[in-house]
């Protein structure tokens, strides 16, 4: 730690404090740890002091401190006050995959915890199952479907896990073009969607019926609230006649666990209007990143208090799931090339290896 660093954090804990006693809710600042994007300190309160009364100081102590955004957070530890670390590291998937390759099979990275441990997700758990990642514009959404894309297909080989991609926009899975866990190109207009989900659903009926999981499927989706919008009543008729892609979804969401198939979608604000309640229940694993108001936290992460609007955008994320706490992580970033170039690599690799 550098001494400017040491000589910052005395300062912001004595600022802390002095924010606590000028509004009669006094604490003292016991302790903390430096991240590579945040800094937490520890508040150990006064016994009259309340957790509310130190949240109502949130934004005083963001003025206090100097920093665009500060949260607190209950833990086991007790208060946690996070505000950025003005001597950030980058996090990214190259740097980490050394310490963690490879991943347990449907396993994918999401990034570093802010305690420092990876954070992984595996898929096949019941607890994940399909995963949902909410966050506004330029919070990473894209950047961390990439990452578990790509942490999956170097993990897992072809045989035993698919990827499947879903994207309107047309640009968020340009990195897996040659990859060959990646089937089909990805579906980007509302018909191929449709085509894809339809298809999809058929082999969950076929493995249903012969009991099978095998291999893993996991479905990508970028910026599902627009397909479903832009798909509604716009349905050729197939398999499931005048099936909106919100109802393909929400069956595979349903049921696709058990026949191997998964769901990662992300969306800039999962509401009701867009997603139904039916469809957000059925995704255990919510993945939230920055949002711009208190009301889309909440919708975001489908309970309250997590305060997902100060979360600092890209590649800050919280991982809400069951009823445990929020974890709250940076994605480990890797970009398009970079990402082109290790699956190249994987790729080489293997078929020396087979040779
Ligand atoms: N984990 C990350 N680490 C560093 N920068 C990131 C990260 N995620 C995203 N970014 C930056 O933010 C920009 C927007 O990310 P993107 O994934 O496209 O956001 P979204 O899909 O939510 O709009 C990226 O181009 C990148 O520069
Ligand atoms: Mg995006």
């Amino acid at each position: 730690m550098s001494r400017m660093l040491r000589q910052y954090l005395e300062t912001q804990a004595d600022q802390v404090e002095t924010v606590l006693v000028t509004h009669r809710t006094p604490g003292r600042i016991t302790g903390g740890t430096v991240g590579p994007r945040l800094i937490r300190f520890r508040l150990d309160p006064a016994p009259q002091t309340r957790l509310s009364a130190v949240r109502g100081l949130t934004e005083d102590l963001a003025v206090a401190l100097k920093v665009p955004s500060l949260r607190i957070d209950r833990t086991h530890e007790g208060i946690i006050l996070e505000f950025p670390n003005p001597e950030p590291r980058p996090v990214t998937l190259v740097s980490l995959w050394p310490e963690i390759a490879p991943l347990p099979s449907t396993t994918a990275l999401l990034g570093l915890t802010d305690t420092g441990a990876p954070l992984l997700a595996r898929l096949s758990a019941p607890e994940v199952a399909h995963v949902l990642v909410a966050g506004t514009t330029g919070s990473g959404k894209t950047a961390l479907l990439r990452t578990m894309a790509v942490s999956l297909a170097l993990s897992n080989r072809p045989e035993n896990l698919r990827l499947l991609c879903l994207d309107p926009k047309g640009r968020a899975f340009r990195a897996l073009e040659n990859t060959p866990h990646l089937t089909r190109p990805p579906a980007v207009t509302v018909p191929e969607a449709i085509e894809t989900l339809q298809s999809l659903l058929r082999l969950m009926e076929v493995r249903d019926q012969q009991g099978v999981n095998h291999p893993r499927i996991v479905v990508f989706i970028d910026e599902v609230a627009d397909l479903v919008l832009q798909g509604d009543g716009r349905n050729k008729p197939g398999r499931y006649p005048g099936a909106s892609i919100e109802t393909l979804l929400t069956r595979l969401a349903q049921r696709g666990r058990e026949a191997g198939i998964h769901l990662v979608a992300a969306t800039q604000r999962p509401s009701a209007a867009v997603l139904s309640g039916v469809l957000r229940a059925n995704f255990p694993l919510r993945l939230v990143g920055k949002v711009v108001s208190a009301e889309d936290a909440r919708v975001a992460a489908g309970r309250g208090q997590t305060d997902a609007h100060l979360l600092n955008g890209r590649g800050d994320f919280l991982a809400i799931g069951g009823s445990g706490a929020p974890i709250r992580f940076q994605v480990a970033y890797i970009s398009e090339q970079e990402a082109q170039q290790e699956l190249a690599q994987q790729q080489r690799a293997q078929t020396t290896s087979e040779r």
